[in-house]
């Protein structure tokens, strides 16, 4: 499978970040809780040196619940802050504001030594594209939040949301590029929707991720298509595209609707709640 990325637009992502992360104390990074690892930059380590780190397991609502506990001690072994949330309906959001007091206590203690009092902490979201961060700075800054518009000092046209008197958010956020040298990790991302199905083979892809949950959650296409899950990838998709009547004329199967179907609902969270990397199984991911 080909997978293809657009260099010109990871290069601008890059410098606009990297000129961002002057502005700030802390990067709220958001990673897909389905697939925590392939939805991250590892760039983002060596760019946020120096930084306070706060990783949100995103999209927790459609991913396993046991995985988002072992990613989230996955990632706090690393040095990292963790919340789990949903940026949908906001599940997660009231945590984050203790975690980032925690996460920045070093800077607000040196802050204090130098007799700088109530400079607010500055954040930025940071993510590769679709993971949620529009979602998650709407629904985190709310509606009772007001922009605090330009500040003498800084780059202009930033605008800075003030969260509250210690927590101050740039509106726009950091877009990081995904990592496709893994071919699997560009298969992962097209599954979850991070990537744009057209310009890959959906059929293929399908294929794939019928394996995947026959192995990993036996059980689940069966209660989600009352087919059996036993045999061949292509023929759990045929007996799908029966049970949903994805025919062509002439009583055909239509593979690539049956496959944009499967989508629809493993994206939906209405296969169930899967993640389909494994905190600690890396390898056999
Ligand atoms: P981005 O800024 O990082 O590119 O992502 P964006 O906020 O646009 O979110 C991408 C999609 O992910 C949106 O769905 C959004 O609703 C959904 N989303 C974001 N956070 C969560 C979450 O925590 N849980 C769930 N279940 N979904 C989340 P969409 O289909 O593109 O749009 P829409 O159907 O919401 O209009």
């Amino acid at each position: 499978m080909n997978i293809q990325w657009y260099p010109g637009h990871m290069t601008k992502a890059k410098r606009q970040m990297q000129e961002d992360l002057k502005l700030i104390d802390l990067i709220i990074e958001l990673v897909d809780a389905r697939v925590p690892l392939s939805s991250r930059n590892p760039d983002i380590d060596q760019l946020g040196q120096n930084k306070s780190r706060l990783i949100l397991l995103n999209k927790a609502d459609l991913a396993d619940e046991r995985q988002n506990e072992a990613w989230k001690e996955y990632f706090q072994s690393k040095g990292f802050y963790v919340v789990k949330v949903d940026s949908r309906s906001g599940s997660g959001m009231k945590m984050i504001q203790n975690v980032i007091q925690e996460a920045c206590k070093e800077k607000i203690e040196r802050d204090r030594r130098r007799g700088i009092k109530n400079r607010p902490i500055r954040a930025m979201v940071a993510g590769i594209p679709n993971v949620g961060k529009s979602t998650f700075i709407n629904t985190f800054a709310g509606k009772a939040c007001a922009k605090t518009g330009n500040k003498p000092g800084v780059t202009k046209g930033k605008q800075w949301i003030r969260l509250n008197k210690n927590v101050e958010l740039l509106d726009t956020p950091g877009i990081l590029w995904p990592k496709f040298e893994d071919q699997l990790v560009g298969i992962r991302l097209a599954c979850v929707g991070s990537i744009k199905d057209d310009i890959l083979n959906i059929e293929e892809l399908a294929l794939w991720l019928l394996e995947k949950l026959k192995k990993d959650y036996p059980g689940a296409l069966e209660k989600r298509y009352g087919i059996s899950e036993e045999g061949t990838p292509l023929e759990t998709l045929e007996a799908i595209a029966r049970a949903r009547g994805c025919l062509k004329r002439g009583e055909e199967l239509d593979y690539v609707k049956t496959s944009g179907l499967i989508f629809d609902d493993f994206r939906g969270g209405k296969i169930g709640r899967i993640t389909l990397e494994w905190a600690g199984q890396q390898e056999n991911n």
